[in-house]
């Protein structure tokens, strides 16, 4: 079937298989260009298919040439509907794989279960012994309990008092206006219920039993914090409240994994372009005028140059992994330079619908956008059919 882009909302309903491929290949082609980092044999990535958990994997298995297991929770096509383009990218991952001569697992089901984790379990055990680096990077706005099937969903909502700000329509590249209520306290809750550090740490703890950890093995999970102007929305919000909670809990880990001197830690990561950030209010507009001076600058860094430098210059950094005085990586550390900052504080105080092209990255933005769901892709020939229907390459269970 011929795939177009089916756009609202922020969202965009359609992907398409061959440029998912050829975006996968291009991180993959980068990692390929990068000194190898040794000592790191067997990774697990839970949140593996799509933005940062995709590059972890595509890292893993290049720069450290590592095994990896990915966690992903992901549709095939049905009629006339596509996969999601997290199962694409995975099943370009795995055809480029197979040419590291190391073993690569997915595994297509909901991380929050007891099921998958213990499937994962079995896995490790029969394929891998033990694992060394333990990647946590899912974006979900809903959880459902393991025990009880209840399904809670979180709340993107401020803290307090109501937020009024404008945000970027990514179909139109228009200003728009909008305007956010405060989150209740049971809205609190449940936000950080669905994306604080709880099943993080219910995996470590199933791992951890399980003693498929290897010593001195290391996890972490990604958070956020970003500028004044998101503030009441992100960091300050229910949001916020969720990634406090992360980071609280990374603290936990290292207390439960002394033993094997295991260590757990959250980078701060740059905002960038995901299917997750593109749904967050004021955050589109933020990341175009942020794409504009930071190229401008020369600092601009996908999800794919962030992972690496995570692991090459603190994960794995011969002399120590850096962390800022709350024992958080900080790979935000260009994003929030003094300079980057002002500028954009400028901008964002003086746009307008007239100035909107001139000082936001639209163009960026949107090609990063769409280049999500495989489309916009350079040499790929979107008036030929497709095959929507694909297949992950079946377990060794
Ligand atoms: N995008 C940003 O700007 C940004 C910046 C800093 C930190 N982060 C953080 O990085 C992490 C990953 O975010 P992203 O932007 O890469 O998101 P994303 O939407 O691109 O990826 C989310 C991943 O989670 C998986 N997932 C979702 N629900 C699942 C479930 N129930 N079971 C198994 N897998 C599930 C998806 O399949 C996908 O692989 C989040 O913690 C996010 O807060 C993102």
């Amino acid at each position: 079937m011929i795939i177009k882009p089916m756009l609202r909302s922020n969202m965009c309903f359609t992907s398409h298989p061959e440029g998912c491929d050829k975006i996968v290949k291009e991180q993959i082609d980068y990692v390929k260009t990068l000194p190898t980092i040794d000592g790191v044999k067997n990774v697990l990535v839970v949140g593996a298919s799509t933005g940062y958990g995709l590059s972890s994997r595509i890292c893993a298995a290049w720069q450290m040439k590592a095994n990896t297991v990915g966690i992903f929770f992901e549709r095939n096509a049905e009629g006339t509907r596509t996969a999601s383009a997290g199962l694409y990218n995975s099943v370009a991952f795995e055809k480029y794989a197979a040419e590291t001569g190391n073993k690569h697992y997915s595994i297509n089901g909901d991380a929050f279960s007891h099921e998958i984790k213990k499937q994962t379990i079995d896995l490790i055990k029969k394929e891998f012994g033990k694992i060394d680096l333990v990647v946590y990077s899912i974006a979900s706005p809903k959880r459902t309990n393991p025990d009880t099937g209840e399904v809670t969903a979180s709340f993107l909502r401020t803290i307090g008092e109501p937020f009024n700000t404008r945000t970027l329509n990514i179909n139109t590249g228009k200003l728009t206006q909008i305007s956010l209520n405060p989150a209740t306290e049971e809205e609190i809750a449940k936000t950080v219920y669905v994306m604080g550090g709880e099943d993080w740490k219910m995996w470590i703890d199933a791992l951890q039993k399980a003693d498929v950890l290897s010593d001195n093995v290391k996890t972490v999970a990604y958070s956020y914090i970003g500028p004044k102007q998101t503030a009441p929305i992100y960091r300050n919000g229910t949001i916020g409240k969720a990634k406090e909670d992360l980071e609280r809990t990374a603290h936990e880990l290292c207390e439960k994994m002394a033993d094997i001197n295991g260590k757990a830690y959250v980078s701060v990561n740059k905002g960038l372009v995901t299917q997750a950030s593109s749904a967050i209010p004021a955050v589109p507009l933020y990341i175009s005028i942020l794409y504009k001076v930071m190229k401008n600058k020369g600092l601009h860094e996908k999800c794919i140059h962030q992972i690496a430098r995570l692991f090459k210059d603190f994960l794995y950094n011969k002399d120590g992994v850096p962390t800022d005085e709350e024992g958080r990586i900080r790979i935000d550390d260009w994003e929030m330079r003094e300079d980057v900052q002002n500028e954009i504080s400028k901008i964002w105080d003086n746009i307008s619908d007239e100035t909107v092209s001139q000082y936001c990255d639209i163009a960026g933005f949107q090609e990063e956008f769409f280049q999500l769901f495989g489309f916009e892709v350079p040499g790929v020939d979107y008036e030929k059919d497709s095959e929507p229907s694909v297949q992950l390459n079946p377990l060794p269970l």
